[in-house]
């Protein structure tokens, strides 16, 4: 019977914040658009460099087939900048597997959400996850990060709350993002609710930080950076 699949996607909890599946295709494009742009750049430094013999050793030159040259200088010129927005295309698109599957590409950073998984976690055991995906818990470090973990957690209603790299249990009030810097050190940012047994940051909607028993069970964003591997 179809009902309980479909029950599954109504949940929406089998739904990962990626479109996985077409990594193979996605990487061999990446690899093409790379190739297709480094040739039309030398191609294009090689018309310049010819361009520049022809005028300074030739200022005499016949006057059309500068020109010619010229033309087809300004032709690489906007090939270049096609290049550059496919380029520019393909890597904005978190379709294109560029991190590991189920993993979202953002600026240079790959981001794992949890929420696929159907599974809450201490903090803790949050980071340890991380960990061993060679990546952390979320470090936040600006404005438009936040406004991408925002989005994600929008999209995703069953998000209510995201452990973040940011803790308190060393000492008490004092807060301190996962790669040792204090929590004011990117963004001018602050946590609520801070007391005693509230030792561990998560985010909420708005960009708000809350303390929380580090014993509580949640879904989690990890991130680590994105390497070619093509
Ligand atoms: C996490 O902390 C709890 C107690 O706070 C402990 O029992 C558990 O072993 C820890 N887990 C890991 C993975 O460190
Ligand atoms: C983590 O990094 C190590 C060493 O660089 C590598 O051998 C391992 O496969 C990586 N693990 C994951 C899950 O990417």
């Amino acid at each position: 019977m179809e009902s309980s699949p479909r029950r599954h996607d109504e949940d929406g909890k089998r739904e990962m914040p990626t479109v996985a599946g077409s990594s193979q295709t996605c990487h061999l494009t990446v690899r093409v658009v790379f190739a297709i742009a480094a040739i039309t750049l030398i191609t294009g430094l090689l018309f310049s460099f010819i361009l520049f013999v022809i005028l300074t050793s030739a200022p005499e030159a016949d006057q059309m087939s500068t020109k010619e040259l010229l033309e087809q200088l300004q032709q690489c010129q906007k090939k270049l900048r096609d290049v550059s927005l496919m380029l520019h295309t393909v890597t904005q698109d978190s379709r294109c597997s560029l991190c590991p599957d189920n993993w979202l590409w953002w600026m240079g950073h790959c981001y794992f959400f949890s929420v696929g998984l159907q599974e809450n976690r201490q903090w803790n055991e949050s980071s340890e996850f991380c960990q061993q995906h060679n990546s952390s818990l979320v470090v936040i470090k600006d404005s438009a990060e936040m406004d991408f973990i925002q989005g994600v957690m929008t999209k995703f209603s069953q998000i209510p709350f995201l452990w973040m790299g940011l803790t308190d249990a060393e000492r008490e009030g004092q807060w301190l993002w996962g790669d040792g810097t204090d929590i004011q050190h990117y963004m001018p940012v602050m946590v609520e609710w801070d007391s005693d047994h509230r030792d561990c940051a998560d985010l909420r909607g708005g960009g708000s930080l809350f303390a929380a028993d580090c014993e509580e069970y949640g879904p989690w964003a990890c991130k680590k950076e994105y390497r070619h591997t093509f």
